[in-house]
């Protein structure tokens, strides 16, 4: 039987947040949902989550809650509390339970499992995760004796040799939960900070193992912005490197963003500060960037976006956008289509081949086959109480600076006359035209003051 406790109830004081510190984000997740998503994956018995500052939006801000059992530790007085108070909460205290700091975010399924064959193989009383580090500062140092762990001794309570202790405590242990509840109530809050450690299980209990494991940045502990950034980067780097190794190029690696659901084709190009977020998928041989955020959209083939944003939408292929669109949720452009300057979309389809090139507002229409939009047309889409849709016919030519009051409905090869301001529908190959007619006025002059 495996259990897994997640330690989530500590504020994060060295965050200087009003945000509690398991709820920043690293690449778009949440340092708790990470553990909590790594720890699924060996699919544990039962896993407890233990709350404290700030429980309920603690709670609130997980996916899958059904998968977990939130215990709520009040007031937190140390990580060995925390499991104090877990044992207390939980009847039956048997077979193996992990515990995983909430602030180390990293941590693969498969390290996990490496811990836990282990601790089954030599029956320990807990094995725990080690690494020597470079800069072992604010750590816990962990001593051993021959096969076993001696004790840990936390930062604040080393003494000037321990300090030099390379060897750190990462925050993953593995416990025979019937031993440790024996001596769970025995720790003692007689240490520099005043808190009851987790940390101190180890002197009690006799066979406590050590995985000294490389590190790769995956035990990286989060206590403070510098360390986040540091998680960030490291994250950002294995995405990267996994895209780069399937046939993407990045200009300018460090200014660019992917995120981990991304899929991305090959012969992809990524231009400079580019961002490419959620549930995003790019297929091959586009030309993203530069200056380009793209969020949860579908890009096809042979697409070139720059210096654009596109949320929540549909690009098919060998369409251009840029510079300077902004396309909006719920809209689909279809192949060979060409959106440019400074022209927003929002929730519309384009079929394909229409050109919306320069200055405009198309929200809430459906723009036919092979349409284009002069420059500078916008659809009046709001009454001022209710979104209207307007509908272009295929082949129709809209003039520069045409203004469509919706609802509106053209039938295919229409035209407008630039400038119109169009409230009536029009039948197939019309000419819908608004506007007065010119008037020249011959040898006029200017008042004289
Ligand atoms: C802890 C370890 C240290 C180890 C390091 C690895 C202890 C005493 N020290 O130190 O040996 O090297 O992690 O990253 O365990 N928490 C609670 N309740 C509390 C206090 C903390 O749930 O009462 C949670 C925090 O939310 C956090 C985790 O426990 O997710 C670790 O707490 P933190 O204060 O960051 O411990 P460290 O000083 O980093
Ligand atoms: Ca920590």
């Amino acid at each position: 039987m495996l259990s897994v406790a997640i330690l989530a109830a500590g504020k994060g004081t060295r965050m200087e947040s009003s945000l509690p510190k398991v709820l920043h984000k690293i690449s778009g997740k949440s340092l708790l949902q990470r553990v909590i998503d790594s720890c699924v994956e060996l699919n544990p018995d039962q896993i407890f989550v233990i709350t404290g500052h700030k429980s309920q939006e603690v709670k609130e801000s997980i996916t899958d809650k059904e998968k977990i059992q939130f215990v709520i530790q009040d007031p937190q007085l140390g990580t060995g509390h925390a499991i104090q108070v877990l044992c207390k909460k939980v009847k039956k205290n048997e077979g193996t339970l992990l515990v995983l700091n909430g602030d180390v975010p990293l941590i693969k399924p498969e390290t996990l499992n490496k811990l836990l064959n282990l601790h089954d193989a030599k029956n320990a009383d807990v094995s725990l995760i080690t690494n020597k580090k470079k800069n072992p500062y604010g750590y816990g140092r962990v001593f051993l004796k021959g096969d076993f762990i001696e004790k840990i001794v936390e930062e604040k309570d080393c003494n000037d040799l321990e300090r030099e202790n390379p060897l750190i405590n990462a925050g993953v242990y593995c416990f025979n939960w019937g031993h440790l509840s024996e001596i769970i109530n025995n720790l003692q809050s007689n240490n520099n900070q005043k808190e009851i450690y987790l940390t101190d299980t180890i002197s009690l209990l006799k066979n406590s193992l050590s995985l000294e494991i490389e590190d790769n940045g995956e035990l990286q502990g989060i206590n403070n912005r510098i360390q986040l950034s540091e998680c960030e980067e490291s994250i950002q780097n294995s995405i990267k490197e996994k895209h780069m190794l399937n046939g993407v190029t990045f200009i300018n690696k460090a200014s660019c963003s992917i995120s981990e659901e991304a899929e991305i084709g090959k012969d992809v190009i990524i231009e400079a500060n580019t961002h490419i977020r959620g549930n995003t998928k790019i297929n091959s041989h586009c030309i993203i960037g530069p200056n380009t955020f793209i969020e949860n959209s579908n890009v096809g083939l042979h697409c070139e976006i720059s210096n654009s944003t596109v949320y929540d939408s549909q690009i098919i292929d060998h369409i251009k956008i840029g510079p300077y669109s902004h396309i909006r949720p719920n809209s689909k452009i279809s192949s060979f289509s060409k959106i440019g300057n400074f022209v927003e979309i929002k929730n519309s389809q384009l079929e394909e081949e229409s050109k919306v090139n320069h200055l405009s507002y198309i929200g809430d229409s459906i723009i036919g086959r092979s349409t284009n939009i002069g420059a500078g047309t916008i659809t009046a889409n709001f009454d001022g109480q209710k979104k209207h849709q307007t509908k272009i016919g295929k082949n129709s030519s809209i003039g520069a600076n045409t203004v469509f009051v919706a609802p509106i409905n053209l039938g295919e090869s229409v035209t407008t006359g630039a400038g119109s301001v169009i409230t009536k529908d029009s039948k197939d190959n019309s000419l819908a035209i608004s506007r007065t007619k010119q008037v020249n006025i011959e040898n006029w002059e200017r008042k004289k003051s």
